[in-house]
């Protein structure tokens, strides 16, 4: 495909500069939304969402019809991953995640290698497929994965953690072992995404929740070079595949990530300035982001401000409009109307 008969996300990505930028949110499907709510009590529990094809497409439709963005992402999540490697996942009812933690080295030896992993994956491939079928021509599917960093902290945590202090002990008092841990959800995830892509994902999204914790040579060795090895497998395999990096909370680690190129996007928390990302990284790579999740609660003029400041400001280059992380369960979905008013006029 070329020109305008190619999807405007793919455009972007490609490093074109479009009128009006495209626009996706991350959590887009979710508890702000009643009608997930009402197929999530059907469905019995978020996971039992994740592994029911039926459910998962149907899910991951609800606010492509609502608002016609121009990118679904898969309903899925970063821990299924983990789960697939053999651990025990469950969700505490308003806690969030929870794992049976893996703490040392002796515990990797009880974890699946990569080739067992589609076992319990199956369902989310059969996702992917049936949404490549069911999408609108002009919507863009994307596949992701947690980056191995941020899926590691849970692992050894067992849960989520305001510091991620359990695997950064690990990995100061251990690094060899703990380079293990990491090259397993590195190898395994590579080969997780390139199930979704061989099942029709047509972009991928590595989220590195927090590397904003790495400090030192700490953030190269744990977010960075994982990263970069995925990208550049991926790419290896499928050419050309488009690759957004989200290393959430980096600072200036954003600009490695924007040099590295292995990504063709580059998606900022809520802390980045958009004129730096606009100077600094946007001659580089498409930039996404980030507006600020809070605003959809708000909504009123600073909605309207903050959104149209964001396209004014990033519009002039490739560009895709989204949030600094995600909407939460109290974001008003008529606000998500308004801001997509303000973005497409
Ligand atoms: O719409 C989408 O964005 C696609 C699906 C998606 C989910 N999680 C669904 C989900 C994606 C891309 C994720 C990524 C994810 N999951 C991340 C990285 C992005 C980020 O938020 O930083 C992380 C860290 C997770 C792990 C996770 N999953 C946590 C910590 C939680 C609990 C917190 C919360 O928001 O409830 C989840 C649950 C989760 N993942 C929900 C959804 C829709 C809520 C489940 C529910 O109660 O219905």
């Amino acid at each position: 495909m070329t020109g305008s008969t190619k999807k405007s996300l793919l455009r972007v990505l490609a490093g074109e500069t479009l009128e009006t930028p495209p626009v996706w949110m991350m959590r887009q499907a979710g508890r702000y939304l009643p009608e997930y709510r009402e197929l999530r009590a059907t469905a019995g529990g978020f996971l039992d969402l994740c592994y029911n094809p039926e459910f998962a497409t149907e899910v991951t439709m609800q606010p492509i019809r609502r608002y016609g963005f121009d990118a679904a992402i898969l309903f899925a999540d970063i821990l299924l991953l983990p789960q697939a490697l053999g651990m025990d996942l469950w969700f505490e009812t308003g806690e969030g995640p929870r794992l049976n933690p893996v703490t040392c080295t002796e515990d990797l030896k009880k974890l699946k290698s990569k080739e067992e992993i589609h076992e319990v994956l199956g369902p989310v491939y059969e996702t992917v497929k049936r949404l490549s079928g069911e999408l609108p021509k002009e919507t863009t599917l994307i596949g992701f994965a947690g980056a191995p960093w941020t899926v590691a902290t849970y692992m050894v945590a067992g849960r989520g953690t305001p510091d991620q202090a359990p695997a950064r002990e690990w990995m100061y008092r251990d690094p060899a072992g703990f380079g293990q841990l990491i090259d397993l959800v590195t190898e395994s995830t590579i080969e997780y995404l390139a199930k979704q892509v061989e099942a029709g994902a047509e972009v991928i999204k590595l989220f590195d929740s927090w590397s904003g914790a790495l400090g030192g040579s700490c953030f190269e060795e744990y977010a960075l070079k994982p990263a970069i090895r995925i990208a550049t497998e991926l790419k290896s395999r499928f050419p050309g595949l488009p690759i957004i990096g989200f290393p959430r909370g980096a600072g200036g680690g954003y600009i490695k990530f924007a040099d590295a190129g292995v990504f063709d996007g580059v998606a900022i928390d809520t802390s980045v300035p958009a004129d730096w990302a606009r100077d600094v990284l946007q001659p580089k790579v498409a930039v996404q982001g980030n507006l600020d999740p809070m605003l959809l609660i708000t909504g009123g003029a600073s909605l309207e401000r903050e959104t149209k400041r964001l396209v004014e400001i990033l519009g002039k280059g490739p560009y895709i409009f989204n949030l600094g992380h995600g909407i939460t369960p109290q974001g008003d979905p008529a606000n998500v109307e308004k801001m997509l008013r303000y973005i497409r006029g």
